[in-house]
């Protein structure tokens, strides 16, 4: 009998263990009482695939999201450690988007501070750069971390997320000596010698007081980043389309050949229609920004008349559901049919206006937070398009190669 005894204290302690384990996750993943009751809830497993699925975000979307989102327009959903009310329907963007007052843009140093990807704002040439840039965004959307975020309190149990700051930090060195050392030249040119580069912008803001060193730095971090990143997202989208669509290629390739130049000025760029509506049926498409929850209410709102949402709750958008909710875009809204843009550069320039300005296009985002960088980076991928001018068939096999 006696033997019995240190067999049960074992059990004993293992299943308070298991019963203390259950509550702390039940208590840390709970649904506040406090959040919204008119919208569905998304189960948290569906914001965990990542840890052991490599499903697509856009196959997740289409089979937990698109249902629930299309019939209520907004959902509460698991995200970064905590339940957030993310919303398609564009009454909501666009009230979202409007009332930056009430629905605050904040990032993830408000969010989630201690962690590793607020130190791209937080304080704690070249290839290296480069290199650190491909690190840093494999590191920075680890599946585990993304959506425990609380983890990141704790880099001396996790060595890789150690590695991560100290990688963080290596990035901001490197970038602000790098940008502070530009020579004279290639801070201005002749006819503007402040310059007008982001990077000058911030500099005269730095100078002037407007901005701390901290923000500076937080500033170039994130421009650098994410800057590269949407842009390279939209290019590997471009490869993708043009190299699986070979009519709509041979299309963009006789408008090009037709201007009978090889000098792809602003102006020229700008004056074709087709590709400019093809750019905007890749965005459309493959929103490379595709979902974003980063903004937080300031206090208790109604979300587009409709949602009661409580102060302090974030909310955020899904570019990929609005821009293929077939109520907004109708019943071909999966298919790529960038005639559906217009057929001349002032049609396809207002339908742009009017569908941001409605929330059916957030490609950039809309109103007061939109996209700064959005005209240089359309102008960016016209000009690589064109200047690709003298591809003759460009196969799936070749857009692999440039994909990789
Ligand atoms: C295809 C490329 C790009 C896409 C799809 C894109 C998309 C976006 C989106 C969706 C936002 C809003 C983010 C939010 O709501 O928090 C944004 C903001 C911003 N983007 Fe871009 N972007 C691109 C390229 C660029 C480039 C090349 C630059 C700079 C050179 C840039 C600079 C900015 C800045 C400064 C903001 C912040 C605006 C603000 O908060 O007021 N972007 N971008």
């Amino acid at each position: 009998m006696i033997e019995w005894f240190p067999e049960i204290n074992w059990m004993r302690s293992i299943l308070t263990l298991l019963i203390s384990t259950i509550l702390l996750l039940y208590w840390y993943t709970r649904i506040p009482s406090s959040m919204p009751r008119n919208i569905p809830t998304v189960p948290i497993y569906i914001s965990l695939l990542g840890l052991w699925s490599d499903m697509g975000q856009d196959t997740i979307y289409d089979r937990w999201l698109r249902q629930p989102l299309e019939t209520h327009g907004a959902v509460k959903i698991w995200f970064a450690g905590r339940w957030n009310v993310l919303a398609t329907r564009p009454r909501f963007l666009v009230d979202m988007f409007r009332h930056e007052d009430v629905y605050a843009k904040a990032g993830s140093q408000k969010k989630i501070p201690w962690s590793v990807i607020a130190a791209l704002a937080l304080e704690r040439p070249n290839q290296r750069l480069e290199e650190l840039q491909t690190i840093i965004k494999k590191t920075l959307f680890k599946p585990l971390f993304f959506n425990f975020p609380d983890l990141d309190r704790y880099p001396f149990l996790f060595r890789q997320r150690k590695a991560a700051f100290t990688i963080m930090q290596e990035f901001g060195d490197l970038l602000c000596t790098t940008v502070l050392q530009r020579t004279t030249h290639q801070k201005g040119t002749n006819q503007n010698p402040d310059g007008d580069q982001v990077v000058d912008y911030l500099d005269r803001a730095l100078k002037e007081n407007r901005i701390t060193e901290e923000q500076y730095r937080a500033n170039l971090k994130v421009t650098f980043l994410t800057a590269h990143e949407n842009a390279q997202q939209l290019l590997n989208s471009t490869f993708w389309v043009l190299g699986t669509n070979q009519s709509i290629q041979q299309k963009l390739r006789a408008e090009i050949l037709a201007t009978g130049t090889e000098n792809p000025t602003t102006d020229l760029v700008n004056s074709l229609p087709y590709l400019f509506a093809v750019i905007l049926e890749l965005l459309r498409l493959y929103p490379p920004v595709s979902q974003l929850i980063n903004r937080v209410t300031t206090s208790q709102s109604v979300l587009g008349g409709e949602i009661t949402i409580p102060n302090h709750t974030w909310v955020g958008w899904n570019a990929f559901g609005a821009h293929t909710d077939p109520n907004i875009w109708g019943n071909d809204c999966r298919e790529f049919i960038p005639e559906r843009w217009g057929s001349d550069v002032k049609s396809i320039q207002g339908a742009v206006r009017s569908k941001t300005t409605q929330c059916h296009f957030i490609a950039f985002n809309a109103h007061s937070r939109k996209c700064l960088g959005q005209g240089f980076a359309v102008l960016q991928v016209k000009i690589l398009l064109f200047e690709m001018e003298e591809w003759e068939d460009l196969s799936e096999v070749q857009c692999m190669v440039f994909l990789n």
